[in-house]
């Protein structure tokens, strides 16, 4: 399913449904990866974008690891400051880029991808994360996207404070 061309009107409100049902869904459950795997589905089957899904931080700092996600293949690891991810992680901001071929070190994880936006994840006050997502439109993400995807990291870094493996 590709969802075409929602309003910014539309598109506010379809967060403002979905984050709620997202957390409710972690609310009964504790572990991260099925917490991570659920927040990816519930946001591609709502939203239609190619890919989204999550990559954490090594626990020793130097790499970003691929974690549950939806959509095609997609690399594995992602060194510290490189690619939008890895910028996204070590500058502890979001990046949205309108046009992927345009951002200087992306990785091409798939050619279909035009746009992405990448938000960081904090536990504890420090980056142990992005939620990376990516579209086949050129500039499918803006400040609405940002605003809201940043309070589902809010709610999901809460997850991280509680498990061992991160
Ligand atoms: N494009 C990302 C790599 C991850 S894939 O898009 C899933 C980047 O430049 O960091």
């Amino acid at each position: 399913m590709h969802e075409l061309h929602l309003s910014a009107q539309d598109k506010a409100a379809r967060y403002r449904e979905v984050l709620p049902q997202i957390a409710a869904v972690i609310a009964d459950e504790t572990d991260l990866t099925a917490n991570l795997a659920n927040t990816a589905a519930v946001l591609k089957e709502a939203f239609g974008w190619l890919w989204v899904g999550f990559y954490l931080a090594e626990p020793s700092g130097g790499e970003l690891v691929l974690a549950p996600f939806q959509g095609p293949l997609a690399c594995t690891r992602i060194p510290y400051g490189r690619g939008v991810c890895g910028h996204a992680w070590a500058g502890e901001k979001t990046i949205v880029v309108p046009n992927v071929d345009e951002y200087p070190g992306h990785i091409a994880c798939s050619s279909l991808s035009r746009s992405e936006i990448v938000i960081p994840l904090f536990s504890g006050g420090r980056c142990v994360g992005v939620l990376d997502i990516d579209d086949i439109e050129y500039a499918r993400f803006d400040n609405t996207d940002a605003l809201y995807l940043e309070q589902l990291a809010q709610m999901l870094g809460v997850l991280f404070a509680a498990q061992k493996n991160v």
